[in-house]
C-alpha cells in the first residue's frame, strides 16, 4: 500500500480499546490505568475484543530529561511507564500512549515536534503498543510531512505499534493518512451529547470509501456511559459507530460502569459488526426528514447491517 506504510494486518479490522481522555481529561495516574486494566478483564471486555489501554494527554512531566527523552509525570506514574506496561500486558491487554507532533500538546505539556525517532524509540522500549499523535501547538507545519516522519520513526522503532492520527479531519487526512497510520480523526472532539454524535455522524456520509482493513476513519473515542447520555442514545451510539466500522475505543469509567452501559459495549451482534472482516465502511442510503437510513456491507454473503432511527438489524442483502 503506497510509498509509507505497508498493509502490515495490526489493524486488519478496527482497533478496540479504551482511552482516558473522554472521561478523565488529564487527572490520570497509574492506579487508574491499572484499575481500569483489570475491569476491562474483570466484565468481560478483554474477551469481547477490546484490547488496547490508551493513556492520553496529561502523563508527562513538565520537561524532558537531560538527554531530552520523555518522562513520565513522576507524582502520576511513579513506577514509570515501562512498569505500567509490563502489568499491561501481563493482563493480556496492550499498552497505548499519547503525544503531540507540535511543539506543545493541547494541554501545553511537552511534545515531539524534533523529536520524532527518540520519542518512538523511547515509546518501543516502554512496551508501547499504539500512539495516538495530536495536532495542537503545530502553526505552519503541514500534517502530510509530520505524519509521514512520525511513521518513518515508528516504522525505525522495530516494534509493532498502532499509530493513530489525529489532526481532526482539518487536511481530509481520508485522501492520504491511510498511507501512514492505521486510523485517523475526521472532526472535531466528541462530547458526551447526542447532538454531537449526530453532527460528527453527518460527517462521515462520504467517508465510506477511504476506509478498509489497516486504515479506518476515526470519527472519535466512544462516550457511552458519559454525560447525559441516556442508555438509548448510548445504544444508537455505539451501533451507529460499528456500523461506521470505527475504532471502538470506551471512554467511560469502566471501574464504575452500570450492567446496562457494559451490556452496550460488549453486546456481540454490534461488536461483530463493527469488526466485520470484509472491513467496509457503512454508508447513508437515504435521508428522508428526521430519519436516516444506513447500510454496511458484510463479509458473509448476502448479510447487510441496516441501521435506521434508533433500530438495528441485519437484514437485506448487498
Ligand atoms: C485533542 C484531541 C483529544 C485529546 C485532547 C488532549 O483535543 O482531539 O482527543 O487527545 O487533545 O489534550
Amino acid at each position: 500500500m503506497g510509498i509509507g506504510r505497508p498493509s502490515d494486518g495490526l489493524a486488519s479490522t478496527p482497533p478496540m480499546g479504551w482511552n482516558s481522555w473522554n472521561r478523565f481529561g488529564v487527572k490520570i495516574d497509574e492506579r487508574l490505568i491499572l484499575e481500569t486494566a483489570e475491569a476491562m478483564v474483570t466484565s468481560g471486555m478483554r474477551d469481547a475484543g477490546y484490547r488496547y489501554v490508551v493513556i492520553d494527554d496529561g502523563w508527562m512531566a513538565p520537561e524532558r530529561d537531560r538527554n531530552g527523552d520523555f518522562v513520565a509525570d513522576p507524582d502520576k506514574f511513579p513506577s514509570g511507564m515501562k512498569a505500567l506496561a509490563d502489568r499491561v500486558h501481563a493482563l493480556g491487554l496492550r499498552f497505548g500512549i499519547y503525544t503531540d507532533a507540535g511543539t506543545k500538546t493541547c494541554q501545553d505539556l511537552p511534545a515531539s515536534l524534533g523529536y520524532e525517532f527518540r520519542d518512538a524509540r523511547r515509546f518501543a522500549e516502554w512496551g508501547v503498543d499504539y500512539v495516538k499523535v495530536d495536532w495542537c501547538h503545530t502553526e505552519g507545519m503541514g500534517p502530510r510531512a509530520l505524519y509521514a516522519k512520525w511513521a518513518m520513526a515508528l516504522r525505525a522503532a522495530r516494534r509493532p505499534i498502532v499509530f493513530s492520527i489525529c489532526e481532526w479531519g482539518r487536511s481530509r487526512p481520508w485522501e492520504w493518512a491511510g498511507e501512514l497510520g492505521h486510523l485517523w480523526r475526521t472532526s472535531w472532539d466528541i462530547q458526551p451529547e447526542w447532538s454531537s454524535i449526530l453532527t460528527i455522524l453527518d460527517r462521515q456520509a462520504e467517508l465510506h470509501p477511504f476506509a478498509g482493513p489497516d486504515h479506518w476513519n476515526d470519527p472519535d473515542m466512544l462516550e457511552v456511559g458519559n454525560g447525559d447520555l441516556t442508555v438509548d442514545q448510548g445504544r444508537a451510539h455505539f451501533a451507529l459507530w460499528s456500523l461506521l466500522a470505527a475504532p471502538l475505543m470506551a471512554g467511560n469509567d469502566l471501574r464504575t460502569m452500570s450492567d446496562e452501559v457494559r451490556e452496550i459495549l460488549v453486546a456481540p451482534e454490534i461488536v461483530s459488526v463493527d469488526q466485520d472482516s470484509l472491513g467496509r465502511q457503512g454508508r447513508r442510503l437515504r435521508r428522508e426528514g428526521d430519519v436516516d437510513i444506513w447500510t454496511r456491507d458484510l463479509a458473509e454473503d448476502g448479510r447487510c447491517a441496516l441501521d435506521y432511527g434508533l433500530l438495528f438489524g441485519c437484514l437485506s442483502k448487498r
